[in-house]
């Protein structure tokens, strides 16, 4: 049996102020629970001054008794209250680290839109698909025989000169920004078995100012058709699909007498346009003719056994009047709230 202490107002109020001290210190929980194991548990200094009561004289027992519980009274309430205290500050806390701000700033992904003109040139290529006609791409950068020679351009011919084309340093490399999508005719010519059928969207430069029926940059699409027994009945058949196509079916075409080096006869192509905002009017659309044979005896054709018609068409033109843009300047300025107006589909 080990030695008990001594009981005494002294001993207890000792013990009690140790215990609180401890408790009010406690900074959590997990400290609380260790300060009451050593204050208030088995083995504490309260706990065995409890133990000594079995020793004392009985006419002291009942005042030491009281003493060591009204000790013990006030440790447990001290806890209690402590452990109150330390819980609503531990939810406080909890609280405090997971808020979320809902009032702040959110991270916009912006949306984009795909360029009308774009979206326009798919819409015309899917309509010549649906014919049975393919796709060609050219180069951008384009040799000056693509671009001229083979197309039948005199060596002195005026759209060679450096008013309209943007020829590349150096010059003896005859190298240009593509002045028409045209070049796409020889390109396919040269790459494709005969028949061809083929159609050819895409960019295209002139030295033209800025304004709001010019850009430097446009886009045209290009059309070429060889196969043997060929007239213009076939070109003005597939150029009236084509406008009402994109026009409606109460758009006509007609085509003006003109002249292109690659095309013999050449012509202008105009299209009725039937809904225009403005009232309905002839629109000039693009320009068309006879391959010549000249262009077909470039790529290695014999013009009498194939002949064929080929057309181009401005497709900056096609969304102006089809859907009522009156500045140019609005299709290359890069403003998304431009192209977002016409959705996904022109
Ligand atoms: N390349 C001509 C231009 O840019 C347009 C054109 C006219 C294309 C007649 C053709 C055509 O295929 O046959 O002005």
């Amino acid at each position: 049996m080990p030695d008990t202490p001594q009981i005494s107002e002294l001993a207890v109020e000792a013990a009690v102020q140790a215990a609180l001290a401890a408790i009010a210190a406690a900074p959590d929980t997990a400290a609380l629970k260790a300060a009451r194991s050593a204050h208030a548990g088995e083995a504490s200094m309260l706990a065995q001054l409890n133990a000594s009561l079995r020793d004392v004289p009985n006419d002291q027992k009942a005042a030491l008794g009281k003493l060591v519980g009204q000790a013990r009274g006030r440790v447990q309430q001290a806890i209690a209250a402590r452990e109150a205290e330390l819980a609503v500050a531990e939810e406080q806390a909890r609280l405090a680290a997971e808020t979320i701000d809902v009032t702040g700033i959110p991270v916009k992904q912006a949306v984009g839109a795909r360029h009308p003109l774009t979206t326009m040139m798919e819409q015309m290529s899917d309509i010549f698909l649906a014919m049975g006609w393919e796709v060609a791409e050219g180069p951008e950068l384009e040799n000056e025989w693509f671009n001229f020679d083979a197309l039948n351009f005199d060596p002195d011919h005026p759209a060679r000169a450096m008013q309209d084309t943007f020829f590349i340093d150096p010059v003896e490399r005859h190298l240009v920004l593509r002045t028409h999508t045209s070049p796409v005719q020889i390109r396919s010519l040269l790459e494709r078995e005969l028949p061809v059928y083929v159609v050819a969207p895409g960019r295209v430069f002139r030295t033209d100012e800025l304004d709001a029926t010019h850009t430097p940059v446009f886009h045209q699409m290009e059309g070429i058709a060889i196969d043997k027994g060929l007239t213009m009945a076939h070109l003005r058949g597939t150029l009236e699909h084509i406008a009402r196509s994109m026009f409606g079916e109460g758009a006509r075409i007609r085509l003006r007498p003109s002249y292109f080096p690659f095309t013999e006869p050449s012509a202008e192509l105009d299209v009725w346009h039937p809904t225009f905002t403005g009232g309905a009017r002839w629109i000039e659309w693009g320009g068309c003719g006879m391959v010549n044979p000249n262009v077909l005896r470039a790529a290695g054709i014999d013009p009498e056994v194939h002949q064929g018609f080929a057309f181009g068409m401005g497709i900056e033109r096609t969304l102006m009047f089809r859907n009522d843009v009156s500045d140019m300047r609005d299709m290359v300025e890069g403003d998304v709230r431009f192209s977002q107006q016409f959705g996904l589909v022109v």
